[in-house]
């Protein structure tokens, strides 16, 4: 039943860095290929990256950052939001640094290309064999243990290379009390989350560290680094984190001299389509504004205390990945009971495990029905013995077997977090552009799901 007083179902949907439109049928197009035309040649479920939108995100929140900061600044991908090698490589060509946290994360991030000069490696728990790959490599290190001096000393003298690396701090003022996160169930506030935080060192703790570092033979202290995280999406969430950060450099310059040529804002910038934030409603707050609120109080701060402005250095994951990908499934069998409506899914919560981890919401559209009215209200489900629904009491159009949905917003966390629960072999993952669609990471089989089990000989006899 399509109607032509009825709108698309990407109205008040899409954004702006999204390449997603409607064909006059109402068959859902990524970056202009059509989401039928995409299922039929590579099957499903499917993850689907648009270049445009990647190159498009990486463009819009550098340029939103550099255009408010008067030094240099080096946009280090997160690449544990999307570790796909072609996304990486990408991003490479775009000019992104990488902010890998630990030794797989750097192998991936060279593997896909990369500058070592823009690359820093994080972790509180770094091995004696990760530090010492971060420094061969000439990668930062964000110092985030005290044994690591020790440790970066050692490996410096062993390898004949500088070991270079910023202090991870952590804020805590007051005022992060007011902020609860709207991304878990547990009752607390910022304050309580980020004293709770393995990461990071105190103000005290970081006076004490300074002097150390500088003292550490090998070693050179380049800056600091701060990483709180997507916790709400309110400007003046980021404006306090980053008033905060600059109240500790300047405190730290105060007590030990210290001149950071270094400042690292970490990652944690919420998106408009925000699952996160459990709900469908578009965040109304775009980077340039979290660029503002972040910008204005550090360059402030810092001049108002005389330090000259150091290099600014960030690490987004998800603004930069997350709605780059659509992930495409078909319908199953839909049930019509109690009066209510299943509609079952090729596409589970293995492949979107915030639903299950952060209780995410994900927009999901009936791809090949966007201009069709949508008056049932059904429940989308997938199709393993885990409840979770991928959408629950969605406003929908009447859909049949092999119909397709689409699920937006899966660049972020999903593949990363997939996990082959009820041995479903995890999906394939296709790169769309205007000349090409390529596959960049092949689909498993169920072989695959199996390949590194072992029987021990003594249970084999099958008697
Ligand atoms: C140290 C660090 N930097 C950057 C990020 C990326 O955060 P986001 O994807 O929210 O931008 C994370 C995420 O956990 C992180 O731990």
């Amino acid at each position: 039943m399509t109607s032509s007083n009825v709108k698309s179902a990407l109205e008040g949907v899409a954004t702006a860095n999204d390449h997603l439109s409607s064909d006059a049928n109402g068959m859902l197009q990524i970056e202009g290929r059509s989401a039928e035309s995409l299922l039929e040649e590579f099957g499903s479920p499917l993850y689907v990256v648009s270049e445009a939108t990647l190159r498009t995100n990486f463009r819009r929140i550098r340029d939103a950052f550099q255009s408010r900061w008067p030094k240099p600044v080096n946009v280090m991908y997160a690449i544990k939001a999307n570790n796909n090698l072609a996304i990486r490589a990408i991003l490479h060509e775009e000019g992104a640094g990488g902010d890998c946290f630990g030794e797989g994360e750097l192998y991936a991030t060279f593997l896909g290309g990369a500058d070592h000069d823009k690359l820093v490696m994080n972790g509180t728990n770094k091995t004696y064999a990760e530090l010492s790959a971060a420094v061969k490599a000439g990668v930062r290190v964000n110092v985030d243990a005290a044994d690591e001096i020790g440790m970066l000393s050692e490996i410096a003298a062993e390898t004949g290379r500088t070991a270079r690396v910023c202090l991870r701090v952590k804020v805590t003022p007051q005022e992060l009390e007011q902020f609860v996160p709207d991304y878990t169930a547990r009752p607390f506030n910022m304050l309580d989350g980020v004293r709770g935080m393995q990461w990071g060192y105190s103000i005290e703790a970081a006076a004490a560290m300074v002097p150390e570092v500088l003292s550490a033979p090998g070693v050179e202290l380049d800056g600091y680094h701060l990483h709180v995280g997507r916790s709400n999406p309110e400007p003046d969430y980021y404006e306090t984190l980053a008033r905060a950060y600059v109240e500790t450099i300047v405190e730290l310059h105060r007590r030990t001299g210290y001149t950071p040529d270094i400042v690292n804002i970490g990652g944690g910038y919420a998106r408009e389509r925000d699952p996160e934030s459990r709900s469908l409603a578009l965040n109304p707050h775009e980077i340039e504004e979290y660029a503002e609120s972040i910008t204005g109080p550090l360059l402030t701060g810092l001049e108002g205390a005389g330090i000259p402005t150091p290099v600014l250095w960030m690490e987004p994951g998800r603004y930069v990945v997350g709605n780059a990908v659509v992930l495409l499934g078909r319908v199953g069998s839909v049930k019509r009971d109690l009066e209510k409506v299943w509609v079952n899914v090729d596409v589970s919560v293995n492949n979107l495990m915030r639903i299950e981890t952060a209780h995410s919401t994900y927009h999901v559209l009936a791809a090949n029905h966007l201009l069709e009215a949508h008056d049932e209200v059904v429940d989308i489900v997938g199709p393993l013995c885990l409840g979770a629904p991928l959408g629950a009491g969605r406003h929908f159009p009447h859909v049949e077997r092999d119909d397709i949905v689409a699920v937006l917003d899966a660049g972020m966390y999903a593949e990363t977090a997939a996990n082959q629960m009820n041995g479903v072999p995890r999906p394939a993952t296709v790169l769309v552009n205007e000349s090409d669609a390529e596959v960049i990471k092949e689909r498993e089989s169920i072989q695959d799901v199996f390949v590194h089990h072992r029987i021990p000989v003594r249970l084999r006899g099958g008697g």
